[in-house]
């Protein structure tokens, strides 16, 4: 940063890391040079172990005849509603104590700190995925996008997803197109237009912060040198990536669940009151957001089964998180 700066403000179309080239020796580096890092080993193998465990417990919760063992339970009717066929967001899911474990786990709030340069963190009230391999009544179609709008210029925000399944060539995992993020101003410089993909948000909703990209876009930063690359993770490690970047789930084949928890933070002082205080109110409500931790906070609605609202919808967790001030905290709900 040049000195006397002016620290950097959110939708300014300013980095909100103004990284001067310094090296730091770690997975940082690598973040900087390519707007994405695979942080190994936050948590172990049997906390990842722990994780998957109550994942499976909370789809089996429902009561609706789902077993993990038998392949044809694995359908929409026996299974809590999803989005693109594995991401819970509703339910009260995101405040599930096993779910606030996971964001709270030392090492994830470390690597956070240390790529943001503060402690002062807000966090995500995120979903979880858990992706059944061969779900047969799935239409899935690749949707590469980025959850970053066109409007918003910059590196304002970095996603994280901790994995809890090993990813091999045949499991599902997450596909990024390495080095997008520093393209995306250049891209949107020109009026792009979505894919009229079946998940391309509503046009009122600009603010939305999903873009879905066409198949000639993706062809478009691979030919300004940018490759899309499926992401091979072991259970335990976080990646991380600038919200800029194009990326988009694979879709399992082998045999094994996809098992992962989406988890952003961002320093509390990029937070808006207004912003603040409806995040509040949804942790106080357990309602979950977007992955943005300090804005794009909007209420996310009820699940809906056959266009009508599910009866098996919670309005609090199965288990409700230990409230320790560091949660309440991030939740944004008790200032630092
Ligand atoms: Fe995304």
């Amino acid at each position: 940063m040049a000195p006397h700066a002016e620290e950097p403000l959110p939708d300014t179309g300013v980095d909100l890391i103004q990284h001067d080239g310094k090296e730091y020796g770690d997975w940082r580096d690598q973040f900087h040079k390519e707007g994405c890092a695979i942080v190994k080993g936050v948590i172990t193998p049997e906390r990842a172990e722990y994780y998957k465990r109550k994942q499976i417990e909370w789809l089996q919760s429902f009561n609706l005849g789902f077993d993990p063992n038998d392949e044809s339970t694995w359908t929409a009717d026996h299974l809590p509603v999803s989005f693109k066929g594995g991401m819970y967001f509703s339910y009260a899911s995101t405040h599930e104590k096993f779910v606030w474990e996971a964001r709270t786990e030392p090492k994830v709030i470390d690597a956070f700190s240390k790529l943001w340069g503060t402690e002062e963190l807000i966090v995500s009230f995120d979903g979880m995925n858990i992706t059944l391999p061969r779900q047969k009544d799935l239409s899935w179609s690749p949707w590469p996008h980025t959850d970053q709008s066109p409007h918003r210029k910059g590196m304002q925000c970095v996603q994280g997803l901790l994995n809890y399944q090993p990813n091999g060539e045949n499991d599902g995992g997450l596909i990024l197109m390495k080095g997008s993020s520093k393209l995306f101003d250049e891209f949107f410089r020109e009026t792009r237009e979505q894919d009229n993909h079946v998940d391309k948000p509503p046009e009122e909703e600009d603010f939305r912060d999903l873009f879905i990209f066409k198949e000639s876009d993706v062809k478009w930063f691979q030919d300004h040198g940018c490759k899309l690359e499926k992401i091979n993770l072991e259970p335990g490690d976080l990646v991380l990536w600038d919200s800029r970047t194009m990326h988009y789930a694979c879709f399992p084949q082998g045999e094994r669940i996809r098992h992962v928890q989406y988890v952003c933070m961002t320093p509390r002082k990029f937070a808006k009151q207004e912003d603040l205080d409806l995040k509040a109110e949804l942790f106080n409500t357990w309602q979950g957001t977007t992955h943005w931790p300090h804005c794009n906070i909007r209420k996310q609605g009820p699940p809906l089964r056959d266009g009508k609202v599910d009866p098996l919808d919670r309005s609090e967790p199965l288990e409700k998180p230990e409230i320790t001030d560091r949660l309440l905290q991030l939740a944004a709900v008790k200032a630092y």
